[in-house]
């Protein structure tokens, strides 16, 4: 009785103090937290690369485009306007989007895209988020020159859990076609074959010294003797995941996908398309240059690449001036392009900053197959696949279709149930040896369909991405919408249930948007469905999202307004 009434005095003193917070905080929230407006116009650009003009598609004329700056915390508001011949859309990346899926962009997903002509303001708060992510067109192939940093400052008042940098430096790397990028995909999608390949990589747009007419653009960072400064990794690759040094100093890595981790050193990091990497380094060499470079990490079996390396300068300023320009730079030693167990130590190097509440009983137990496939080519067609055939790929023997004239967050909204299914199977319909190499090619052709898997609102989800050797095996960097989730085991072979289960990190995994499922292996996720809405996940390497090596979760709402999905913008741009 006695504790009975004082949880109830403690609740009233609760609600009183809620009150109390709702009131003030109108005036209080502006001191706290900012909101940032910015203009995004989608325009084309003549760009010179690799001795050849391109129009290229650019934000505000900028490429990359520009970088986004706020605090965890903050609102930011974008308003898109399309200037160019192209629908789009713009992805912030690795942004929660709490309730706010309207604003998250994949076509045909969230949004219809944006007309040219037309314009859409994208609205959302950073919550809990603090670190690098970026942000890039998610329509076609125009992300390969429509995207930016986004980088997200602590709150007011707190600081990184690292040394203060004196200097940061956003690093974006890209990946850069001397053709047009949409032609180069349409293509594909025409004959059934493989894209081509890029003609190069670039850092902050630009390929460097190792490429024809590109040396005296090469990006400089700089820094000075003692510093320690900060160095914002992105891997905007469309299909490549990449390796990067910094020849003579190693790098203390302290973040990824806008969490913290536990620092730890190396001389070289890997990152899938989608993934950023946080990392410090320290001024500590004689005064000179020294090359920052980066090239393919290619696990697919001998298929053709972008085996180029693209490099920057790390500059010092103190550098005696003879030193800085007729002296050849240090190179860093970069792992080989099929070093699959330097991608291993560095991905499995990763822990959170410190011990985090991970889901431990599990809801919904997924496993999903991520890999390729070949559809039989229409017969009076030829196609440019393997064996006469086209290249498709698949989740769950699911190859992913967009729809076209709806977004799937619209018919979820509005109940039309024309345009997915919620059948999207919780498990292969077939069980194989999925990394064997000759697995039958009975199973090689996937089924195409728009289905969906739902999640209660609150449900412990795990999910058990497994590899196939289909055509061939191949490093997935697998991302999901509106959630972050924390890899809490990987390795290679087949996923052994009774083995592997104790191989689980259930006390500080890192947590990421995107993880790099191994070649021929398999990785284990875990996260809480608490974000309402129509989530995408998909294979970051464009070319097999393209292929349809993708699905989509819809949460449902939970209790009450602050658990359900917000009513869409007004300017919603409609199909
Ligand atoms: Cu960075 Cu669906 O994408």
């Amino acid at each position: 009785m006695e504790a009975y009434s004082s949880i109830n005095s403690w609740g009233s003193w609760a609600l009183l103090g809620l009150y109390l917070l709702f009131t003030l905080s109108a005036s209080s929230f502006v001191v706290e937290a900012e909101d940032h407006y910015h203009d995004f116009v989608i325009q084309a650009k003549p760009v010179k690369r690799l001795c050849k003009t391109h129009n290229i598609i650019t934000v505000n004329g900028q490429f990359p485009g520009p970088t986004l700056e706020a605090r965890n915390g903050d609102t930011l508001v974008i308003n898109v306007v399309n200037r160019a011949n192209y629908n789009i859309t713009i992805h912030w990346h690795g942004i929660r989007q709490m309730r706010t899926a309207w604003a998250d962009g994949p076509e045909f997903v969230t949004q219809c895209p944006i007309r040219p002509g037309g314009s859409y303001t994208y609205r959302f708060t950073v919550e809990g988020q603090e670190g690098t992510l970026w942000w890039h067109a998610h329509s076609s192939w125009l992300r390969a020159t429509v995207y930016g940093a986004l980088i997200i400052y602590p709150k007011q008042n707190t600081s990184y859990p690292f040394t203060q940098p004196k200097r940061e430096a956003p690093i974006i790397l890209g990946e850069w076609w001397d053709a047009n990028p949409i032609d180069v995909v349409n293509e594909a999608t025409r004959t059934g074959a493989a894209p081509n390949i890029s003609d190069a990589y670039t850092i902050n747009g630009q390929p460097g010294d190792l490429y024809n007419c590109s040396s005296s653009e090469t990006v400089i960072i700089p820094v000075d003797s003692g510093e320690t400064n900060l160095i914002r990794v992105i891997n905007a690759a469309l299909n490549n995941e990449l390796f990067f040094s910094i020849a003579g100093h190693p790098m203390t890595v302290v973040g990824a996908d806008a969490a913290y981790l536990k620092p730890f050193t190396t001389s070289v990091i890997m990152l899938g398309p989608g993934q950023t990497t946080d990392v410090l380094i320290t001024a500590n060499q004689p005064p000179g240059r020294y090359y920052i470079a980066s090239r393919a990490y290619f696990s697919a079996q001998p298929a053709p690449f972008d085996n180029t390396t693209t490099t920057a300068i790390l500059e010092y300023k103190s550098a005696p001036c003879p030193a800085k320009k007729p002296t050849t730079p240090t190179f860093p030693s970069l792992p080989a392009f099929n070093d699959t167990g330097a991608a291993t130590a560095f991905t499995t190097s990763l822990r959170s900053l410190s011990a985090v509440d991970i889901p431990k009983n599990i809801d919904v137990d997924l496993f999903f197959t991520v890999g390729l496939g070949l559809f039989d080519c229409p017969s009076g067609q030829t196609c440019g696949g393997p064996n006469g055939k086209r290249f498709t790929a698949s989740m769950n023997n699911i190859s992913f279709v967009l729809p076209r004239n709806y977004s799937i967050l619209q018919a979820h909204h509005h109940g039309v149930n024309s345009v997915f299914t919620t059948d999207f199977p919780a498990a292969p319909p077939v069980q194989f040896d999925y990394t064997a190499n000759n697995v039958s090619q009975a199973l090689w052709q996937p089924v195409p369909g728009t289905k969906l898997f739902k999640l209660k609102y609150g449900s412990a989800v795990q999910i058990v991405l497994q590899d196939t050797s289909i055509v061939t095996p191949e490093n997935h960097p697998i991302h999901i919408h509106g959630y972050d989730f924390y890899i809490i085991a990987e390795g290679s072979g087949n996923f052994n249930r009774q083995r592997d289960t104790a191989k689980f990190n259930l006390v500080d995994p890192p947590m990421r948007n995107t993880v790099a499922v191994p070649v021929n292996g398999w990785a284990v996720i875990r996260f809480i469905a608490d974000n309402p809405g129509i989530w995408l996940m998909h294979c970051h390497l464009d070319v097999h999202i393209t292929w349809g090596l993708a699905m989509a979760f819809l949460v449902e709402n939970g209790v009450g307004e602050l658990q359900a999905l917000e009513p869409p913008p007004e300017d919603l741009p409609l199909c």
